[in-house]
């Protein structure tokens, strides 16, 4: 049985790929400080509270497991705190990675599949985006994860570190079984927004921006169900002896917010409240990815193509919630 650390797998998609490799006979150990995970989400016995910026805990983490590879999500993610506090996300997402390396090396362990996000391409030049489109983020947390993606490279080619950076799209949904779900403090993402607008009929979802240009005037992004991203970490684990490099996961399918808004209407039975507000600083008009290479390399296919199923499992979780 092969064991797997996982940083950050109290956190929405960490907790998700945990389970997904539990089920599919992986060992593994959980990682998180819990600054923005859930002792909940943990569906692992193999529980460390552990911060990347504590280099002796690592040690003593790797000392204790045969770690056979690592699945690093630690990481902070909110786009507009980053802008206002780059060193919190230069410090956690960079310097924690950095230790992390350097205890893996130490240990000789020298498999990651790294959490990336499209937030490395910044401003897109041309749609739908591929691994080979320009990266210029246009944050610093979109900055923290390319120059992580960057250090991987040059430590395969320096000490043979194998790795494959997943760059995300939006992911979206929560496990079937609703045992985990997403439950994020402050809550920024749309679908949550939405649901939580739907439930409580007198705080409108605010839009950000009606005037894009896109068919319906509102942003169009690549909604992937978590359970799909947990999947694509399996497979890429698998795939570490043969490839290294970047992947997009994203279902290829563009989604704009009217459209999000109409599809949990429908599901839900049920009005969503919604107040047009000016544009959000940073968003572009559309996002999505081609998946192509995921496909090619990794044999990943995502089952969840169709946005309502992706906001079933979302409506589910919001109106059962256990964290
Ligand atoms: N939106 C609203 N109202 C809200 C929240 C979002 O209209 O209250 C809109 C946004 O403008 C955007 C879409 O809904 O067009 C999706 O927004 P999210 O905040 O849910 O997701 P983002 O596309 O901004 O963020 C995602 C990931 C980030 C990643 C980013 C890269 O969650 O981790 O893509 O652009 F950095």
């Amino acid at each position: 049985m092969k064991t797997i650390l996982v940083t950050g797998g109290a956190g929405y998609i960490g907790s998700h790929t945990v389970k997904q490799l539990i089920n599919n006979g992986y060992k593994c150990i959980v990682l998180d400080n819990l600054i923005y995970g859930h002792r909940e989400a943990v569906l692992t016995p193999y529980f460390e509270i552990s911060d990347l910026m504590d280099k002796n805990s690592l040690d003593k983490i790797f000392s204790k497991y045969q770690i056979d590879s690592v699945v690093h999500f630690a990481a902070f993610a909110y786009v507009g705190e980053s802008v206002h506090s780059p060193k919190k996300y230069y410090e956690n997402n960079v310097i924690g990675t950095l230790n992390l390396l350097d205890v893996m090396l130490k240990h000789n362990v020298k498999n990651m599949v790294f959490s990336s996000t499209c937030a490395t391409y910044g401003e897109p030049k041309y749609i739908p985006i591929d691994e080979l489109h320009p990266q210029r983020p246009i944050n610093p947390y979109g900055r923290s994860k390319l120059i992580v993606e960057e250090i991987l490279e040059d430590y395969h080619h320096s000490y043979d570190l194998r790795y494959i950076s997943l760059r995300y799209f939006n992911a979206a949904g929560c496990s079937k079984d609703n045992d985990i779900g997403e439950s994020h403090s402050p809550e920024t993402h749309l679908i949550p927004l939405v649901l939580k607008a739907i439930i409580d009929q007198n705080k409108p979802i605010k839009i950000f921006g009606s005037d894009y240009d896109t068919p319906d005037g509102t942003c169009i992004r690549d909604y992937i169900h978590v359970e799909d991203l947990a999947v694509a970490h399996q497979l890429a684990l698998e795939k570490l002896d043969d490839y290294s490099g970047c992947i997009n996961l994203g279902t290829g399918i563009g989604t704009s917010v009217n459209e999000i808004i109409k599809a949990a209407e429908s599901i839900t039975g049920k009005i969503c409240p919604i107040e047009y507000t000016q544009r959000r600083e940073g968003d572009p008009a559309k996002l999505f990815a081609t998946n192509e290479k995921a496909k090619r390399i990794l044999g990943w296919i995502p089952k969840y193509n169709d946005i309502r199923d992706i906001l079933s499992t979302a409506w589910s979780w919001e109106i059962n919630r256990k964290y």
